[in-house]
């Protein structure tokens, strides 16, 4: 693989840092519970899972009212994940694995308990003032005009003290930074050098669509959606030009440094807005989240129509991204179903996630089908859940801790974990499925491994299959003379193909890999085959 772009070639897996492993039994997880559990994410050996990169969410100090995304300062560890010294001692333990490290990077706004903030509200004529988006309001009470937050309400918020509103493109504890200000930018790139001095192999950039808005701030046309924020078209608070121009800059101080990499958060409902950040393959972001996957409904038609769309539209150089979960969905375990039908759904949507062409991304307990957890509003930590419910029930269902064990706290932590831990854990978690050959977490680490061994798989083109039957979606991963057909039946039933093969010559195809018994499963023309209900399989054309 070494003379493939590692971002190309590897798994990436997100560590939601508060709730994978606590070190220190103060119930939250922390950087040293992360280091005990390398192992666990790649030691070189088939026992472990083998994905090679680590996306952290945020580390820094932070008021964590949302999840460590309301940064109060860049440059520090939060003393209630470690220290700079654990930091490095992970950084420098992933690398001797062979795991890259990501870390995730908040450039759009601080937490309102920023120094910076503080400085700004303390009166109209600090220095800092212009940091952050302050305007008067468009009449006495009025906001300056009416555009809606991601988390819904006005994104402006009043404030008294200097009687003017500021901008917050989330939630009002996170004020967005001015872009404009040479100052602010100066500082960023320079919050971006440090940790690349220190050694990260690139960064998750949050929300990197929003750090421009338009400067005159006209009003979003109106459209017809299912919640405020799809009533307006956003084309005037998000994915503004400058914004795509900075993530230019920020390759460009990227490339600077050998080997590092840049993974974007475009957080929008319009797939263009994805694309566009890749520039034209080579000069913005290295990846970016394609927001397809955790949306889809479980069809196979509707999956091969989101691929196709994504393929068709990416630049010739470019490299999809793929997720089914991470720390803002519901996890994909519950919204396939649950249950048994849920796992089968589960290896089958494994199975197209790892042999796809593009980065996959893992979310911590994907592996082993953790649910959604019902969070109890009482000890809800999630502000869009407090602020919400019973409307939306937040993101904590999908934070709650890792499962390592069915015992006590699922073996997360000593302590009472922040959230609490979900029922599910005794008959879900990592220890009883190391000792299954046929579990979620068994068949991922397969998965994984495969992709590793063949190139086809971590390299190749994407041809999908056409003509094949309702209900199932097959596809070719073709590398030099390599060719690999995967197979997926989205359905309980059994589905004959009886496609003709797609070369020319007669081929035989050998079974590489299925979530079924391969037994009696001879060598086999690509047109003659018989998948069984929920079955993933992965076959291998013979040479000549
Ligand atoms: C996207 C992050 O994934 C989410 O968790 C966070 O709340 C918002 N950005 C605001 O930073």
């Amino acid at each position: 693989m070494s003379n493939h772009p590692w971002w190309k070639t590897s798994v990436v897996y997100q560590i939601p840092v508060p709730s994978f492993a606590d070190s220190t039994g103060d119930g939250l997880g922390d950087l040293r519970g992360i280091l005990g559990k390398l192992d666990y994410v790649n030691d070189g050996t088939p026992a472990s899972l083998g994905a090679n990169v680590i996306w952290l969410t945020p580390i820094n100090p932070s008021p964590l009212r949302d999840f460590g995304y309301d940064v109060s300062d860049y440059l520090a560890i939060d003393p209630r994940f470690g220290t700079m010294t654990d930091f490095d001692e992970l950084l420098g333990a992933c690398h001797e694995r062979g795991i890259r490290l990501m870390t995730d990077v908040v450039l759009n706004h601080t937490s309102d308990e920023h120094p910076w903030f503080r400085e700004s509200r303390s009166s109209r004529d600090n220095p800092k003032r212009d940091w952050y988006i302050w305007r008067d309001g468009r009449a006495p009470g009025k906001p300056p005009n009416r555009w809606v937050s991601v988390a819904e309400g006005s994104p402006w918020q009043y404030d008294e003290a200097t009687d003017q509103y500021y901008y917050h493109a989330f939630l009002e504890f996170q004020p967005d930074l001015n872009w404009r200000n040479p100052d602010v930018r100066r500082a960023m790139f320079d919050v971006m050098r440090f940790w690349l001095d220190k050694g990260v192999d690139g960064f998750r950039l949050d929300l990197i669509n929003f750090l421009y808005e338009d400067e005159l701030l006209r009003e979003n046309p109106r459209r017809i959606g299912r919640r405020p924020y799809f009533w307006q078209h956003h084309i005037y608070d998000r994915s503004r030009p400058e914004s795509l121009e900075a993530a230019r800059d920020l390759r460009a101080l990227c490339d600077s440094y050998p080997e590092r990499a840049l993974m974007g958060e475009v957080c929008t409902d319009e797939r263009d807005d994805a694309v566009a950040y890749l520039g034209d393959g080579s000069d913005s972001l290295h990846l970016s989240f394609y927001l397809d996957f955790a949306r889809v409904r479980w069809s196979a038609h509707r999956f091969r129509e989101s691929v196709g769309w994504l393929e068709e539209h990416i630049p010739a150089n470019g490299w999809p991204c793929y997720y089914l979960n991470n720390h803002d969905l519901s996890r994909s375990f519950t919204r396939l179903g649950g249950g048994s039908r849920a796992e089968a759904r589960a290896k089958v949507a494994a199975a197209m996630l790892l042999t796809l062409r593009g980065t996959p991304i893992i979310y911590a307990g994907e592996e082993i089908g953790m649910p959604m957890s019902n969070v109890p509003r009482r000890v809800m930590r999630d502000p869009i859940g407090t602020k919400y419910w019973p409307l939306s029930r937040g993101r904590d269902g999908a934070r709650t801790p890792m499962q390592w064990t069915a015992e006590k706290n699922a073996g997360f932590s000593s302590g009472r974990p922040w959230l609490p831990t979900d029922r599910s854990h005794t008959v879900c978690n990592v220890e009883d499925q190391e000792l299954d050959p046929e579990s979620l977490l068994n068949w991922y680490r397969t998965l994984i491994r495969l992709r590793e061994r063949i190139p086809a798989l971590h390299l190749g083109t994407y041809r999908p299959l056409t003509d094949v039957p309702s209900g199932l979606y097959a596809y070719l991963r073709e590398w030099e003379a390599e060719q690999v057909a995967v197979i997926l039946n989205f359905t309980a039933r059994e589905v004959t193909m009886r496609q003709p093969a797609p070369g020319s010559g007669p081929e035989t195809y050998l079974p590489l890999l299925s979530t079924h018994p391969l037994a009696g499963v001879a060598p086999l023309r690509l047109g003659e085959l018989r998948i069984r209900p929920h079955e993933a399989l992965l076959l291998e054309r013979q040479p000549g």
